[in-house]
């Protein structure tokens, strides 16, 4: 792992490979590692991954993290690599992050890829469940959101308990403020849905359609109104579809990225 210093805090990430720039965006409460089946792969391309800020090895900052607070990171850390353009892939509250950067540094992103995600805002009363389970995580500890959110990234039905395990070991270097930071900034994430038709950046957008946390229905709106965009919904897959379906998920990805290089 290497070190971004910025302002007040410090951002964690992984450089490996040349070519073309893929930035990965891991989703909550994730780390990094919930790329490793993609960061070893796709050669003929440069692989960053980042921990967000809160989350694996990069400090958490204040006391709420909006979407952009992440982007302007990214952001940085572009820039700080020396990388004009990137191609994008944020998965879940990675997407929320990435749909933010697409639309405010749209000269930075070459490509952008949508997994598991959305563009439109929380309900009301996701808003409130999101402010409950900060203050739970706040005031108990965040173990239980872990094996919450760990049930809740593989398939509908899945009963591969193995795998369960897997993520939920991904997701243990989570702590509390980062977690609160995150709930708290994608409570207050405005809706996006307005500004997907300025993305001009060839899009793919990829989902599984046994997602129990985010409906296959929200890829299918957002495809609608993104100009050009290719939209891949894997059958039976869950919400960590990369991790879940590596073998799938990265020759979709291979075969889509060949215009890249
Ligand atoms: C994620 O996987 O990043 C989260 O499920 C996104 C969310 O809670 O909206």
């Amino acid at each position: 792992m290497r070190t971004l210093k910025l302002e007040n805090h410090t951002l964690q990430y992984l450089d490996r490979g040349e070519g073309p720039a893929l930035l990965f965006v891991h989703g909550f409460p994730l780390t990094h590692k919930a790329w490793m089946p993609q960061l070893g792969a796709f050669g003929g391309f440069r692989k960053v991954a980042p921990d967000l800020r809160g989350f694996g090895a990069s400090e958490p900052l204040g006391e709420l993290t909006t979407m952009g607070e992440y982007a302007d990171d990214l952001a940085a850390l572009v820039d700080s690599l020396k990388i004009s353009r990137v191609i994008l892939v944020g998965h879940s509250m990675g997407g929320y992050v990435a749909l933010n950067f697409a639309t405010r540094f749209a000269d930075k992103v070459a490509g952008l890829i949508l997994v598991s995600t959305k563009a439109g805002p929380d309900s009301e009363e996701a808003v409130k469940k999101r402010h409950e389970s900060a203050a739970r995580a706040l005031s108990d500890g965040e173990g239980p959101l872990l094996t919450d959110m760990a049930a809740k990234m593989v398939a509908k039905g899945s009963t591969d308990t193995k795998l369960v395990t897997e993520i939920e070991t991904l997701m243990r270097p989570a702590q509390a403020r980062g977690i609160a930071n995150a709930l708290k900034g994608m409570a207050a994430r405005p809706d996006s849905f307005p500004r997907l038709r300025q993305i001009t950046a060839p899009t793919l957008i990829i989902t599984g359609d046994a997602d129990v946390l985010i409906s296959a229905d929200e890829s299918r709106s957002m495809a609608a109104k993104i100009s050009g965009a290719e939209l891949e919904i894997m059958a039976g897959a869950g919400h960590l579809v990369s991790f879940e379906r590596p073998h799938e998920f990265n020759a979709i990805l291979t075969r889509w990225l060949s215009r890249f290089l």
